[in-house]
């Protein structure tokens, strides 16, 4: 296996340090879409070495892995917007909102199925690489990478190994101004749903009989608002159907159920919803 740096497209320098990622030798700055060809030329059969950060994980899923796909403010970073509830992604149980798209391999028999290597790629690219699989396959495996963008590009760049912690601290303010006002914090594992460690903690996070209706997660009923009073950029983004609905309320409102802390983030329960948000 290579060992050395290997910039995959001078236009996306990103990396993973001592992994053996099929090698763009022949860069052109003006080309990404070519990119996926470009895998072809290179002798690596190897894909990303998941040994490297914990974060990242590979999944096999079908070609068509019901993903809405979303990318930074420069259509590159590709990450997972939404899942088909009834899509193989969501299925699987693996996936989830916010993963970082890395690579992409065709699951065929044959020694040609070179991993393609997605790390911070155009939306163009990738969306190439997938229309370009062979009618044929019906399986591919993605390597995802749990976290922020900013988190990929430091394990790219090295500084992900400074990393201290693979935990992150929880503060949850419940009642807050009110003589009950309760103050506590939580140590759960980086990458934790927030809807998961309150209620594993026996902290309510729905209001009124909401808490007996509610979709238990499924982000289906809009009810386990959370507000992120600090922190809210250590947790993943909010996808396009959590932002509609919590649209009319503040931006650092989320719905617990599909939110992800990857660093130390204040959680206040119970914030003050506008009415609207109760009679959709
Ligand atoms: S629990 Fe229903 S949307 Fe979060």
């Amino acid at each position: 296996m290579c060992s050395s740096i290997i910039i995959a497209n001078a236009n996306r320098p990103w990396i993973l340090p001592a992994i053996a990622l099929q090698a763009s030798t022949n860069d052109n700055d003006n080309d990404d879409t070519s990119s996926a060809d470009d895998n072809e030329e290179d002798g690596s059969n190897d894909g990303i070495d998941l040994s490297l950060d914990e974060r990242l994980y590979r999944v096999r899923l079908s070609r068509f892995p019901g993903i809405e796909w979303g990318t930074d403010l420069s259509f590159a970073f590709v990450y997972v917007r939404a899942l088909d509830p009834s899509g193989a992604a969501s299925m699987s149980g693996q996936v989830a909102v916010g993963d970082q798209l890395c690579e992409l391999r065709a699951v065929i028999d044959s020694d040609s199925n070179k991993p393609v290597n997605l790390l911070g790629a155009p939306f163009d690219y990738v969306m190439t690489a997938f229309a370009t699989l062979e009618k044929g396959v019906q399986d591919v495996e993605l390597v995802f990478f749990r976290g922020s963008q900013e988190d990929l590009k430091a394990v790219c760049t090295g500084e992900g190994a400074k990393k201290e912690s693979d935990t992150v601290t929880i503060t949850v303010i419940q009642n807050k101004g009110s003589p009950e006002e309760n103050i506590q914090t939580i140590t759960a594992p980086a990458g934790c749903n927030v809807r998961e460690v309150l209620t594993d903690n026996k902290i309510n996070v729905y209001q009124s009989i909401t808490r007996w209706t509610n979709c238990k997660g499924k982000q289906l009923c809009g009810t386990c608002i959370v507000d992120i009073t600090e922190g809210s950029g250590q947790t993943n983004r909010k996808s396009m159907d959590e932002a509609s609905t919590l649209r009319e309320n503040p931006d650092s409102y989320r719905l617990s159920c599909v939110t992800f802390a990857y660093g130390d983030i204040t959680v206040e329960t119970f914030p003050p919803i506008e009415a609207a948000q109760w009679t959709r």
